[in-house]
């Protein structure tokens, strides 16, 4: 491996193996969703807890510092909306490796919609982002999405989707966890495995409860939006999930600490 992608992976893997990936994306097809409506300021007090964030080149541009430092993960796919769902797997490449690397991004995303319909179409976008990105240095994470049919996050599928992106060449995974069988999904991925968080969900004990079990099942980490920035309390959500990716708590003490960060005990 040359030395540019050694050295970008380790900017986003750090020491230990793990990751916390902090995605603000979701706007490029849903718009401005919810407590995303100003991105710059939602992530702002979250970017010291992070590894790295992933966004757009939009994003990028209008609300964030050129100062910086944190990594950048650059959502290169897209051009599609949820007002027509049924299209949502219709993707292409929206951002190019040269602008990617004229924004300093230290790696570039992109969806597959493995079982859709556009399923072939969004797999060559991804072989032919990897033959640019590899000349570069620069590493491509595939994003395994599902787009509404959150059914598909069960191992059979997500194992099948993920290996399929490690085989095209993408040097980082992220995918759904599944409470039946994630270790599977884990094992046939021979590059790294993030998990995203999906849609918001009530209990903060239940996303500490997945994301630790992920991570005794293999996963380097999360790539983790809205339970993180959609919370009543996103920093001490973060401090908690980012407590068990680097300092292996359990998920009970995550939950201590986030309720001390909460409550204004911890600073
Ligand atoms: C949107 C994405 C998100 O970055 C990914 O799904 C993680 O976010 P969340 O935890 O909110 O699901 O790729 O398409």
């Amino acid at each position: 491996m040359d030395w540019g992608m050694k050295n970008r992976l380790a900017q986003l893997i750090q020491n230990d193996g793990r990751a916390l990936f902090l995605p603000i994306d979701h706007g490029y097809f849903q718009g401005p969703t919810r407590k995303l409506e100003e991105p710059g300021k939602t992530v702002k007090p979250l970017l010291p807890y992070a590894d790295a964030i992933m966004l757009t080149r939009g994003i990028l541009r209008s609300s964030i510092d050129p100062e910086n430092t944190k990594p950048i993960i650059l959502r290169v796919s897209g051009g599609t909306s949820m007002a027509r769902k049924e299209e949502l797997s219709h993707e292409g490449i929206t951002t190019s490796v040269e602008e990617a690397i004229r924004l300093n991004a230290s790696a570039v995303s992109l969806s597959i919609f493995v079982g859709s319909e556009h399923e072939h179409e969004s797999l060559l976008n991804l072989s032919n982002l990897v033959n640019e990105c590899e000349e570069y240095g620069i590493p491509a994470m595939a994003v395994t999405a599902v787009g509404v049919e959150l059914e598909k996050r069960e191992a059979r599928h997500l194992a099948l989707a993920c290996r399929i992106a490690a085989e095209l060449g993408a040097r980082v995974v992220k995918t759904y966890y599944c409470k039946e069988g994630f270790e599977k999904v884990v094992r046939g991925c021979p590059v790294p495995v993030v998990m995203a968080g999906g849609p918001k969900v009530e209990s903060e004990l239940g996303v500490f409860e997945f994301v630790h079990d992920g991570i005794q099942k293999g996963a380097i980490g999360v790539n983790l939006g809205r339970n993180i920035w959609q919370s009543d309390y996103p920093v001490a959500m973060i401090r908690a999930i980012r407590s068990i990716i680097h300092e292996n708590a359990t998920p009970k003490e995550a939950h201590e600490l986030f309720n001390e960060v909460k409550s204004g005990k911890k600073k």
